[in-house]
């Protein structure tokens, strides 16, 4: 029997995310390869697209960008610690094969209990069902370890301030690692902020996403919040794998002013914390 939603605002983009990666991993010609993530979509009864629209590669192609990420870390730091926060549905532990690395999922209790209707916690996967904003997550990760915190479609949805504090605080405890997280420009974040909002489909508006920053802002701004960052990276969508957006999705990142306007993922190694 199917289950049905009864996630809402920020919670049920968890949905928006699955209904996008499943569709390409159901894709012969697909770019990700997910079996658990197919499943889990076809056993929730919700009528995605009215809701999200036709599905697309991007939450897709970002997966692959936490992944290969998490796959270099973990060759430097085997026993190493991935928190994923707010992780919803995402399928990314059954991706890796015969790590040893301890997971960690936080997120908030109404959708760590979705996510358990299908995966279950063991003792190198916890689930941790408090807000990511809630430090006493800190508490379940050891700090003899590296450890690699994954935001993935989370920070856009806090307030500025929150994401600072919470930036710092992660910087200040954790001695060593890397932090994660995808970013969506000021014009999108303003759209959604709008009256109007973000109307994806005629059915679906978009929670609010106060936080947005272009992508040439990144760097300075979480300088001048923390001292212990040592290398910010950055992964972007540019791997679209069919249509006109292959092309001209790379070339809009390459133009000048132009190109801080798109969205992307950051990789921001730190080191010297451990309060
Ligand atoms: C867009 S979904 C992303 C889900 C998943 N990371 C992915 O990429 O498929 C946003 C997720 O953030 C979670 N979330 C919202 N507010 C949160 C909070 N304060 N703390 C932790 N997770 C939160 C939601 O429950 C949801 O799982």
């Amino acid at each position: 029997m199917k289950l049905a939603s009864t996630l809402q605002d920020v919670p049920e983009t968890m949905l928006w995310t699955l209904h996008n990666r499943a569709v390409e991993a159901m894709r012969p010609d697909g770019i990700i390869q997910d079996p658990t993530c197919v499943e889990i979509y076809r056993s929730i009864s919700y009528d995605y697209e009215r809701h999200f629209g036709k599905a697309e590669p991007s939450h897709a192609i970002r997966s692959l960008q936490f992944d290969r990420a998490i796959r270099q870390f973990l060759r430097r730091h085997p026993e190493g610690t991935i928190v994923n926060l707010g992780e919803g549905l995402e399928t990314q532990r059954f991706r890796f094969h015969g790590d040893r690395a301890r997971w960690l999922t936080v997120d908030l209790p109404e959708a760590i209990e979705i996510r358990e209707r299908f995966i279950e916690p063991d003792q190198r996967h916890l689930h941790c069902p408090v807000s990511a904003l809630d430090r006493k997550w800190f508490d379940w990760v050891p700090r003899d370890r590296a450890v690699f915190i994954s935001a993935q479609g989370l920070f856009m949805y806090f307030e500025e301030r929150e994401v600072r504090q919470l930036v710092r605080d992660l910087f200040d405890t954790f001695a060593e690692g890397v932090l994660m997280f995808d970013s969506i420009p000021r014009w999108l974040s303003r759209r959604t902020l709008s009256t109007q909002g973000w109307k994806k489909t005629p059915h679906y508006r978009t929670p609010r996403m106060p936080w947005g920053l272009n992508r040439n802002e990144i760097g300075p701004t979480l300088s001048q919040w923390s001292d212990k960052i040592t290398r910010i990276e950055e992964a972007t969508y540019a791997e679209f794998p069919r249509g006109l957006v292959r092309w001209l999705f790379p070339l809009f990142l390459a133009l000048p002013v132009l190109g801080n306007y798109a969205p992307t993922n950051n990789i921001v190694y730190f080191e010297g914390g451990g309060l």
